[in-house]
């Protein structure tokens, strides 16, 4: 069995109606009417231990509702999870000894107190050997840049300072799996830059299992080794990035600098296949589908009419592809 093994999850919510209009409102008030509504909708997959998933989709497609559930937060509708043969709702705290959770927008320590002091009172949680502990909060001080933060309470502290210190405290007991959602939404970059290193760190000398959400394409692309797309509850595509990169980047873009574009601009030419765009009177842009030309075909045509400076090939980020997988424009 996987480390991680969800079949067939639904999640219901029930949702108030309210009423259009004054009368109406006032009348769903004393009759309260319910709809449920589906946020998850028969999700499957499995991932094995030291695995990197990027959990992505638009807002509201039921990503930290899943979250939850993997955490045990939640109970599912319907549908199973086995998180390390286990189930989340039913054995939640020795599930909770071998899970680490992060949530952008919600904080895991003491308000009032020093971080440091959060710190060990999760070590007493989570009964951290000293030696761990110590080694522990001595790498990820200098990782995370932590040691002028150790000493001051939480309250005093920037958004990304604090969420440094909150991913931090969730690694400290040496979890099994991490659940980050939404970790950088936010941050300064320099956050950003020490917190996507960290997690790196521990998934590629640890084997520590991550699942991450997160808006930002840069945490997926520099973080997860595989993608899990979902949309309206649903997951549209599970694949490891390289291979969605190979399949679905049949369009490539070639930018040319060249000396001038006026020929290749004013006499407006075509190529099946391919589109230019002129960003300037020195840059063209080609976008061309692999299927039906190739690199060297582009790069001759525009040397017909312009004298190339420079060449640089590029494939789509993997922020087109989602979008484009999303809104079907493939
Ligand atoms: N407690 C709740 N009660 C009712 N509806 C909810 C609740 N939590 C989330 N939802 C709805 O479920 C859907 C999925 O939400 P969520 O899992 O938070 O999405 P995501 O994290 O992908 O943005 C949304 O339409 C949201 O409005
Ligand atoms: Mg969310």
């Amino acid at each position: 069995m996987a480390l991680i093994e969800v079949e067939n999850l639904v999640k219901e919510y029930k949702r108030k109606i309210s009423g259009e209009g004054i009368k109406d409102a006032l009348y769903h008030i004393l009759h309260p009417v319910y709809e449920t509504f589906r946020a998850v909708d028969d999700i499957s997959f499995s991932i094995e231990k030291g695995e990197s998933v990027g959990y992505i989709g638009p807002n509201g497609s039921g990503k930290s509702t899943t979250i939850k559930m993997l955490t045990g937060i939640l109970t599912p509708t319907a549908g199973s999870i086995h998180i390390n043969g286990r189930i989340p709702t039913k054995e939640r705290i020795k599930n909770n000894r071998e899970i680490g959770v992060v949530t952008g927008n919600r904080s895991t320590l003491y308000w009032d107190v020093p971080i440091i002091e959060s710190f060990r009172l999760f070590q007493k949680l989570y009964e951290v050997p000293d030696n761990i502990f110590r080694k522990n909060l001595e790498e990820f001080t200098e990782i995370m840049g932590l040691e002028s933060l150790l000493h001051v309470p939480e309250r005093q502290l920037s958004l990304g300072q604090r969420m440094r210190c909150n991913i931090a405290a969730a690694f400290l007991h040496n979890p099994k799996t991490v659940y980050l959602d939404e970790p950088t939404i936010g941050l300064d970059s320099e956050s950003k830059r020490r917190i996507r290193t960290f997690i790196k760190k521990m998934n590629d000398e640890r084997d520590t299992t991550f699942i991450i959400t997160s808006h930002d394409f840069q945490d997926i692309e520099m973080l997860c080794r595989r993608i899990i797309l979902i949309n309206h509850g649903k997951v549209v595509l599970d694949n490891d990035i390289e291979k969605v990169r190979k399949d679905f980047d049949q369009k490539k873009k070639v930018r040319f600098e060249v000396e001038n574009n006026y020929a290749m601009k004013s006499g407006e030419h075509c190529l099946p296949g391919v589109s230019f765009q002129y960003i300037d009177s020195y840059l063209i842009e080609a976008e061309y589908n692999t299927e039906e030309v190739d690199a060297m075909t582009v790069v001759g045509f525009v040397s017909k009419y312009c004298p190339i400076k420079d060449i640089t090939i590029t494939g789509r980020d993997i922020e087109t592809i989602v979008q484009d997988i999303l809104y079907k424009r493939l």
